[in-house]
């Protein structure tokens, strides 16, 4: 078999590599006999970088953009003193369950929702007017296993109009409401620290940090309800955006981002994962099959805005590598981006890299001298904290560069080697900060991009880099030096 002959090459060469780092390092003499075994298989590190840089092509090596001066004073701001004072506040409402109490002053989701819009609004007070905080609600009817009662579903946007591309819309959202074990308790005290209150202190940090800062694309810091019962605040909130042809571009929930420490005891404390879609559900099935024929599968808008944060959110100044998942959320599980993928906006999801299951949609209570329930003492703030500077590198990055380009073609009307891109700015206005464009490219067999080839500000170009051997998109570059996402090319001609 091609394939597993092929995966076996490509873990004997990382073995070599391994191998002989650790001898020119000079302290392992005893790999002797390993080394021999690699040679009997005729494994060269020539071979192995071939194998890694193929094809040979076109364009500069593949550099990260990286955050500039303000963006990092934005990252240094987030405060994890701040970040568990808000979780704290967040559990002492007892329950946030969506059907507990909206009258109660102290304890149920009510408090707690009107407790965070007050401090967003407060928040925006230092924004000169810039900040809007808006509370969208609708009344959802009960739903079998999941909504007892009528019940009032309220969210809480905080909201920075772009100054130049008020259309063009970023969002980060976390949900506020919590549970226990059984979906439909709305009496006991469901904590929700980390499920989610890291999240929704992910989004009330960058709001008060962001609250002085002037986008050039509308950002949205988000606090939904609902989540546990059934997506039903980020439905309501996708369907907003969605009637007021908003052009979202990208969409993250944060969704249990506040420890990094599995349940046997392993912390990952500089990684956090980001769930990104292959294929949208939403494409026809003449759409996904064409997708498949062109293999475009791992390139949808939701793949390359997760190699986008990896991107930018994998630095020295969020001390965090983003591990990007290739799949749109966890085994048995759901969350708030999966309504925004469903209306076709790019949306993606942050969590945390190990999760404790005896620490979610736990009644709080120990068993055999285990503690279980989602508790402010297994939250980690500074883990939280570096997962609120992924979130702001990407929102930032996002909302300063030029949108996302549309429309991108590939021209399959002959057979040739060189391959001739088009493509249109990605966005409604005439953006003054548009210097021009890059194509992007990769071997097939590559996660990220690992080449770029700056064109200029035109809509057409043709590279000597075969279609058939490598995966190409165009991305915009920025006047400010942001860059957009990537978008893939579909065939014409
Ligand atoms: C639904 O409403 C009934 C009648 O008011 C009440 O007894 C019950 O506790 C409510 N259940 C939930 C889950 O809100
Ligand atoms: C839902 O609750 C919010 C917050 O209290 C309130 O402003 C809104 O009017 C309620 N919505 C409906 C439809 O009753
Ligand atoms: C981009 O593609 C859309 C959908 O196919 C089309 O409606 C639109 O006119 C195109 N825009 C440009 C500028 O080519
Ligand atoms: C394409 O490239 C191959 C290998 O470099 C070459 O043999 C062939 O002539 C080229 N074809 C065209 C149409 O340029
Ligand atoms: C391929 O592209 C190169 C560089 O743009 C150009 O010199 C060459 O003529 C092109 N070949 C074809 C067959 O289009
Ligand atoms: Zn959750």
């Amino acid at each position: 078999m091609l394939v597993s002959k092929f995966s076996k090459s490509v873990f004997r060469c990382l073995a070599a590599i391994i191998l002989l780092s650790a001898t020119q390092a000079g302290a392992h003499p005893g790999h002797e006999h390993e080394r021999d075994i690699l040679t009997d298989r005729d494994l060269s590190l020539d071979q192995c970088a071939f194998a890694g840089q193929w094809p040979p092509g076109v364009g500069q090596q593949f550099v990260p953009q990286a955050p500039d001066s303000e963006l990092q004073s934005i990252m240094s701001q987030i405060d994890p003193t701040r970040i568990q004072a808000i979780i704290e506040k967040l559990v002492s409402f007892g329950t946030r369950h969506t059907e507990s109490s909206q009258t109660d002053p102290v304890r149920g989701i009510g408090a707690a929702r009107d407790w965070i819009a007050e401090q967003m609004r407060g928040f925006a007070e230092a924004s000169e007017g810039r900040m809007v905080i808006t509370t969208p609600s609708y009344i959802q009817q009960p739903v079998p296993d999941q909504i007892v009662n009528t019940t009032n579903i309220t969210n809480i946007l905080a909201t920075i109009k772009g100054s130049v591309d008020p259309n063009r819309v970023y969002i980060v959202s976390g949900h506020y409401d919590s549970r226990v074990t059984n979906l439909l308790n709305n009496i006991d005290d469901a904590p929700g620290a980390d499920d989610d209150g890291s999240g929704v202190a992910i989004s009330m940090e960058l709001a008060r940090i962001l609250a002085t800062h002037i986008p050039r694309a509308t950002v949205v810091l988000a606090a939904v309800a609902g989540e546990e019962q059934g997506l039903f605040g980020s439905t309501f909130m996708a369907q907003q955006f969605f009637e007021a042809g908003a052009d979202v571009q990208g969409m993250f929930t944060n969704d249990i981002v506040g420890s990094s420490t599995a349940d046997d005891g392993t912390k990952d404390p500089n990684d956090i994962r980001l769930f990104a879609q292959g294929i949208p559900s939403t494409d026809s099935p003449a759409l996904a099959s064409e997708t498949v024929s062109i293999g475009g599968e791992n390139d949808s808008p939701a793949r390359e805005l997760g190699r986008f944060v990896a991107e930018v959110g994998t630095n020295d100044d969020t001390e965090m590598t983003v591990r990007v998942i290739y799949r749109a959320d966890r085994f048995l599980r759901g969350g708030d981006h999966e309504p925004f993928l469903a209306l076709g906006f790019p949306a993606a999801r942050f969590t945390e890299p190990n999760e404790n299951f005896a620490h979610q949609h736990q009644d709080v209570r120990v068993v055999d001298g285990v503690q279980f329930g989602d508790l402010t003492e297994f939250v980690d703030f500074e883990f939280t904290a570096r997962a609120g500077r992924v979130n702001a590198a990407a929102l930032w990055s996002l909302a300063q560069a030029p949108g996302t380009p549309r429309n991108v073609t590939i021209d399959i009307s002959v057979l040739t080697n060189n391959s001739t891109l088009t493509w249109v700015a990605g966005s409604d206005v005439d953006d003054d900060n548009l210097a021009g464009f890059e194509i992007v490219w990769r071997s097939t067999i590559e996660p990220f991009w690992t080449h770029t080839i700056p064109v200029g500000l035109v809509n057409k170009m043709t590279i000597q880099l075969s279609k058939d051997n490598a995966i190409m998109a165009v991305r915009a570059v920025g006047k400010n030096g942001f860059k957009s996402p990537a978008a893939y090319p579909f065939p014409t001609g």
